[in-house]
């Protein structure tokens, strides 16, 4: 019997490789800098993956908040990892990763700590987990990229932010996943349908309404808001304490 679900898939994944085939490649490489890990950044993000084009962005934007605890949530095949675990090695900060899955194997960098556990239920032991690892649960960078699912995005939000520092940075992948998206070089890849399942959550969380399918700032006391559509879409939020009243 035909199995129609995988003719599709198989279609679709022809109709991809035909399609970015037409799209010019950007110049391969990339200019070299004085920071040695945000060169590996830039040469892993060479590759087309559902994150390459957000690999630099989610290891800046750890490096500059100096974190003292990273809080990755969905290792899966160490894209995320592989960008945090290099803004930990250069801050010096912690980096806590959580998957329902064993993804230990994904990086040997020394003091990485990998929890297999359900991020949920994680949640509830994390500051006596913490404590008993000999630091306190104050989260400065929380980097979300799990199930990508609407009610399960709500309960990260409800069970991570309260251990979230003052100041803070939230990242957020799949903000703006379909079945196709589209990379900024042009290229496109296959997603699924999650319903706005990532973004739905922030608009819930917020009371606003986001369009993700273009780049917008926003700011919704304390917290900055911005968001790169391309790549399955990136949103970052950041609690800025000393806008916390209006001036
Ligand atoms: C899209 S992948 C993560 C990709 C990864 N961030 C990267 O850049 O390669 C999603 C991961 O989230 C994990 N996951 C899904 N639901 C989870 C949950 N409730 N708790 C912990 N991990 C979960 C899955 O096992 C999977 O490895």
């Amino acid at each position: 019997m035909l199995d129609w679900e995988k003719l599709k898939t198989s279609c679709r994944k022809r109709v991809r490789t035909v399609y970015n085939a037409c799209v010019r490649r950007p110049p391969a490489g990339f200019v070299a800098t004085d920071l040695p890990e945000l060169n590996a950044v830039k040469e892993r993000a060479l590759a087309r993956t559902s994150m390459n084009e957000h690999l630099e962005t989610i290891f800046l934007e750890a490096l500059t908040m100096q974190p003292l605890l990273i809080v990755e949530l969905g290792v899966g095949g160490g894209e995320s990892n592989f960008a945090l675990q290099r803004a930990a090695r250069l801050t010096g900060a912690r980096l806590v990763s959580v998957d329902l899955n064993d993804r230990a194997h994904v990086s040997q960098e020394p003091g990485w700590l990998f929890v297999q556990r359900d991020d949920i239920a994680f949640a509830a032991e994390f500051p006596d987990w913490c404590r008993r690892q000999g630091f306190e649960p104050v989260i400065d960078v929380l980097f979300i990229d799990t199930s990508h699912l609407f009610e399960h995005t709500l309960q990260e939000m409800q069970a991570y932010f309260p251990y979230l520092a003052p100041r803070a940075k939230v990242m957020f992948h799949d903000t703006n996943l379909s079945k196709v998206f589209y990379r900024q070089d042009g290229s496109m890849d296959l997603g699924w349908d999650n319903e706005r399942g990532v973004i739905r959550a922030l608009e819930v969380y917020f009371k606003k309404s986001f369009n993700e399918k273009k780049p917008f700032t926003d700011f919704v006391r304390p917290w900055l808001i911005r968001h790169n559509p391309h790549c399955a879409g990136m949103t970052i939020l950041e609690r800025l304490p000393f806008l916390a009243q209006p001036r």
